[in-house]
């Protein structure tokens, strides 16, 4: 195989490197690209743009794999506590026993959070929406914890962050939803792990006894493992572009909170659900709706179907789609929402228009029906995704730091006006 690429611009011929990756995916190293030749790339989007080196997760699109550090989604999906693929994705390794043990501990030693946050939930509107409400959160705890300031301060306080954000997270996810509903704060039960600590936060009330389905909390692992990273997506890019400055964990992830919310990304999950409602409200003809998705004039897009880099199947929907046929059974769920979701994905996926560009059903459209089941409101959907997605962000962050990444500073092509004289309206 050719160790480089050759390019040639006005008549000369450059030589450029190529990288091979270790599952054998290859590109052409740029960096130098500028210096030697005076052109940059254009590449809107980022769609054949690799922005890093990353040895987190590596997905392939067009076969639909997604393996973090190695290991195969499904493997995790079916056998792995979330807690363990976080201390995967942020430590390269499994934890062995102790290891894990030791990990659970900390991160249940800081799970509460100030009690003068409290007072910020109150301060917010009835009916603010939750992720507007966590992603301010999570920046408000750098002020909070100023050593958190300087990343590169020693590795100990980087890594007393990352235990102190992934344990706080749930906390104010949950806290979001009672702000929400003007219900009153549940303060974290450490003897809960992870899971059923949230969803104890989110759902218990101080005057009964709190009962949970076990299903329920092995859906909620299985939702969040499958949701913990995705290489560079949009919201992870913000992470490390963000962090690039040398903003702190807090910050960095805060950012990527607010890119997560956008309907186009992790607020796919939401808009599912509020897609079917309408289609449901306008009398469930599906039909008319996949035509409006295909009719260029009209705005409305199916959502929950299409991925930027799964052009064959997404292999999380594959193991989210089992695992919602087995949740609705077992809860014998019995929904009309259900039945749209059903006919619309035979539809499209029958269609000539979906087919010819690979648009298939994605994670958020099980992941929705799924929490949806669970009985999590559809404001909190996004926010879900947010507390499966943490370790993901936090092992990119980290990651990007260690490697000393420089600043991230996209170059642009300039197409606006040119060289205009300044004349004044006004005497000064
Ligand atoms: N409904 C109808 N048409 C679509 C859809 C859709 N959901 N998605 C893409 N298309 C069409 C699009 O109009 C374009 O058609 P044409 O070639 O005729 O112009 C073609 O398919 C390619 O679309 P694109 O917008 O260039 O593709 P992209 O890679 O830039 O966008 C996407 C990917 C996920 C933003 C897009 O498919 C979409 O908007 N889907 C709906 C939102 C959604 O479900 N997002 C969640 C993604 S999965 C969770 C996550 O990882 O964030």
């Amino acid at each position: 195989m050719s160790e480089t690429a050759k390019i040639e611009l006005d008549g000369k011929i450059y030589e450029l490197p190529v990288f091979v990756g270790t599952e054998n995916e290859k590109a052409i190293d740029i960096s130098k690209l500028r210096d030697l030749t005076g052109y940059v790339t254009l590449d809107t989007g980022y769609k054949n743009t690799g922005a890093t080196k990353s040895a987190i997760t590596f997905l392939d699109g067009e076969e639909g794999i997604l393996h973090y550090r190695g290991y195969s989604i499904e493997q995790l999906a079916e056998k792995a506590a979330f807690i363990e693929v976080a201390y995967l994705l942020i430590y390269g390794n499994l934890p062995n026993k102790e290891e894990l043990h030791a990990f659970r501990q900390s991160i249940c030693k800081h799970t509460l959070v100030h009690e003068d946050m409290k007072q910020f939930f109150e301060a917010y509107p009835s009916k603010a929406h939750p992720m507007g409400v966590l992603s301010s959160m999570v920046a408000s705890l750098a002020t909070f914890y100023p050593e958190s300031l300087d990343p590169n301060r020693s590795p100990e306080a980087k890594n007393l962050t990352i235990h102190r954000l992934l344990a706080k997270l749930p906390t104010l996810a949950a806290w979001s939803y009672k702000n929400l509903t003007r219900h009153p704060f549940m303060y974290p039960r450490n003897e809960y792990d992870y899971c059923k600590n949230f969803l104890y936060m989110m759902f218990a009330m101080p005057t009964e006894e709190y009962q949970v389905d076990p299903v329920v909390v092995d859906a909620f692992n299985k939702l969040l493992i499958l949701h913990a990273d995705h290489e560079q997506n949009c919201s992870t890019s913000t992470v490390r572009i963000v962090g690039s400055s040398n903003a702190n964990l807090y910050s960095s992830v805060s950012a990527g909170i607010s890119a997560l919310w956008g309907p186009l990304h992790g607020g796919a999950n939401q808009e599912v659900i509020e897609m079917l409602e309408r289609i449901h409200a306008d009398g469930g003809n599906v039909d008319k709706w996949v035509a409006k998705a295909k009719d260029k004039e009209d705005p409305f897009r199916l959502m929950g179907f299409g991925h930027r880099v799964y052009k064959n199947f997404d292999p999380r929907a594959k193991i989210i789609k089992k695992a919602c046929d087995d949740i609705l059974d077992k809860l014998g769920v019995n929904d009309p929402l259900l039945d749209i979701a059903k006919k619309l994905e035979k539809v499209a996926l029958e269609d000539e228009y979906f087919k010819a560009r690979n648009l298939y059903p994605n994670v958020d459209f099980y992941s929705g029906i799924i929490y949806k089941a669970l009985g999590i409101p559809t404001e909190m959907f996004t926010v879900m995704f947010a507390i499966g997605r943490l370790p993901g962000w936090i092992a990119q962050w980290k990651e990007m730091t260690e490697n000393k990444e420089p600043i991230g500073r996209p170059r642009q092509i300039y197409t606006g006006q040119t060289n205009r004289q300044y004349v004044p309206v006004e005497e000064r």
